[in-house]
This record gives structure tokens, C-alpha cells and sequence, in this order.
């Protein structure tokens, strides 16, 4: 485990959970900043943040991995 950078310690850590398969679940509000696209300020108290990239409203998750068959 990394130690936080200088100053950050001082600030609540958050809680990422990353889901086998699924999204990478973040405590929220977030502010997402992503490939050049504008911020995006999501103020839901549990965000799920796409890792398959097949979603159709990334960065967030549609839930479109769950028709991912890799087999
Ligand atoms: S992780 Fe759910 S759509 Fe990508």
C-alpha cells in the first residue's frame, strides 16, 4: 500500500470497490474528467464507473458488460 501524497492525508479517504468483471464502484459525488470530454460532476452516493469500455454512457456503467461472454 502507497502512502497518500503530501497533503492528502488530511482529507476522508473514499471507498473504491472493484467489481470482478463489472464497474469500479466509487463513493460519491464525483467530478470525472475523461478523455478531453467536459467534467462531468455525478452526485449520486454510489457511482459506477464503466472498466469494459462497451458502455454506451461512458465512463459511466450501463450495465452493457453483463452481455460480455468471454469464454
Ligand atoms: S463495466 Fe458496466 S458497462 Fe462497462
Amino acid at each position: 500500500v502507497r502512502s497518500a501524497p503530501e497533503g492528502a492525508s488530511d482529507r476522508p479517504s473514499r471507498r473504491v470497490v472493484v467489481v470482478a468483471g463489472g464497474p469500479v464502484l466509487v463513493e460519491g459525488p464525483v467530478d470525472i474528467e475523461c478523455d478531453g470530454e467536459p467534467p462531468l460532476h455525478v452526485d449520486r452516493f454510489l457511482v459506477a464507473l464503466c472498466a469494459c469500455r462497451r458502455s454506451r454512457r461512458y465512463p459511466l456503467c450501463d450495465t452493457s458488460h453483463r452481455r460480455c461472454t468471454t469464454t
